[in-house]
């Protein structure tokens, strides 16, 4: 199998550490990816006096592809957002945060969702300002949100075929459509319409957000796949994270038309950074999103079953998740699982 090109960035505080059993843990499947490795966040800022060099970003645009430990964001400083700029650069429209239940026992079982939020819309589009009235120069603040046609259409349409690719049979369009007519009704009418052509092997639905945002924690084993915009799907995909054990086991993927790039949904943990014990799951997790966008499934699953053979059935789990073993010894587990 030729292996395939990617790019690699550890990133800063815990970000080393999970990245090297990541790593370790890939060899055991045969080294799939032949990674470029490059700097972003603190770490580039403190060699090479930006946060995001020009070579990481070049080496994206060869690769197309990217895994990406978490990047510690100073609070206060001039220090723009790496993750914003990544996703103005490689036009990352699309977040896909699945979650499933790994530990069995807790407060809910058998969770098995994908959640697809529209990263590049919405009231996030940061067009907003304050109306003076008076003595008081912001006495009112005003805040647009943009929805486009295309950019619905784009969405949806990454949706349906994510949704057929992996197997999975029904989508939930989740909106405010009610209130919102326009910018909330636009999205709706217009992942219905991309939809139809999907009508055949896709079952489709819609929620409003609020009414959806109970249902998934009343019944989370009723959703399948989740589509909304940017800021709905913010909450929901911190939401459906807390569902099945919080931030230690979330992958996230940002999918572009430049690029896709996969990470772990938490950040860079400065608190237990150097201590040996961050848990690397999800960043395991987001390496096997990022093996099923490459066209590699059943390395995928393979590791997908070793990840959740070792923390549920050997009940090899880092402290987050009530365990004592450290992230070595986590990686070592799954190794041994893969056999
Ligand atoms: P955080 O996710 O780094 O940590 C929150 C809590 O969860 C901490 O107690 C931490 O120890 C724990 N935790 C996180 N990941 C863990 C893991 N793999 N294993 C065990 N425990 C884990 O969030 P926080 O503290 O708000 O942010 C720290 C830094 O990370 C900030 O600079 C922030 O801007 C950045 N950040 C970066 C992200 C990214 O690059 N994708 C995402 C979120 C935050
Ligand atoms: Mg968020």
């Amino acid at each position: 199998m030729e292996r395939i090109p990617a790019t690699l960035i550890p990133g800063d505080g815990i970000g080393p550490e999970i990245v090297a059993a990541t790593l370790r843990v890939l060899d055991g499947l045969g080294g799939p990816f032949v990674w470029d490795e490059q700097l972003a966040g603190m770490t580039a800022l403190e060699q090479t006096g930006t946060p995001l060099p020009d070579a990481t970003l070049e080496s994206i645009r060869r690769t197309r592809l990217a895994l990406k430990g978490p990047l510690t964001t100073p609070v206060g400083t001039g220090f723009r957002s790496v993750t914003v700029a990544l996703r103005k650069e490689f036009n990352l429209y699309a977040n896909v945060r699945p979650a499933r239940t790994i530990l069995t026992g807790g407060r809910f079982e058998g969770v098995d969702v994908v959640l697809i939020r529209e990263n590049t819309e919405g009231l996030y589009v940061g067009v907003e300002h304050f109306v003076p009235v008076g003595d008081d120069p912001r006495a009112v603040a005003e805040s647009l949100a943009i929805i486009t046609r295309p950019g619905c259409r784009r969405i949806a349409e990454f949706t349906f075929d994510y949704t057929v690719r992996h197997g999975r049979r029904k989508v939930t369009i989740v909106h405010k459509a009610n209130i919102l007519k326009a910018v909330s009704g636009l999205f709706l009418e217009t992942v219905r319409e991309v939809g139809e052509a999907y009508a055949d092997r896709v079952t489709i639905e819609d929620r409003i957000v609020d009414a959806c945002a109970m249902q998934l924690v009343l019944h989370p084993e009723r959703f399948d796949v989740i589509v909304t915009t940017n800021m709905f799907g913010d909450i929901l995909s911190d939401e459906i994270a807390g569902l099945v054990g919080g931030l230690g086991l979330a992958p996230g993927g940002n999918i572009g038309t430049g690029a896709a790039i996969f990470e772990a949904v938490h950040g860079s943990a400065p608190d237990i950074a150097g201590t040996g014990v961050a848990n690397p799951c999800a960043l395991l997790l987001a390496a096997a999103m990022m093996l099923d966008h490459a066209g590699r499934a059943p390395l995928a699953v393979r590791l997908r079953t070793a990840i959740e053979g070792t923390i549920r059935d050997d009940a090899v789990r880092t402290r987050d998740l009530g365990g004592d073993a450290s992230t070595d010894a986590f990686a070592e587990a799954v190794l041994r699982r893969l056999g």
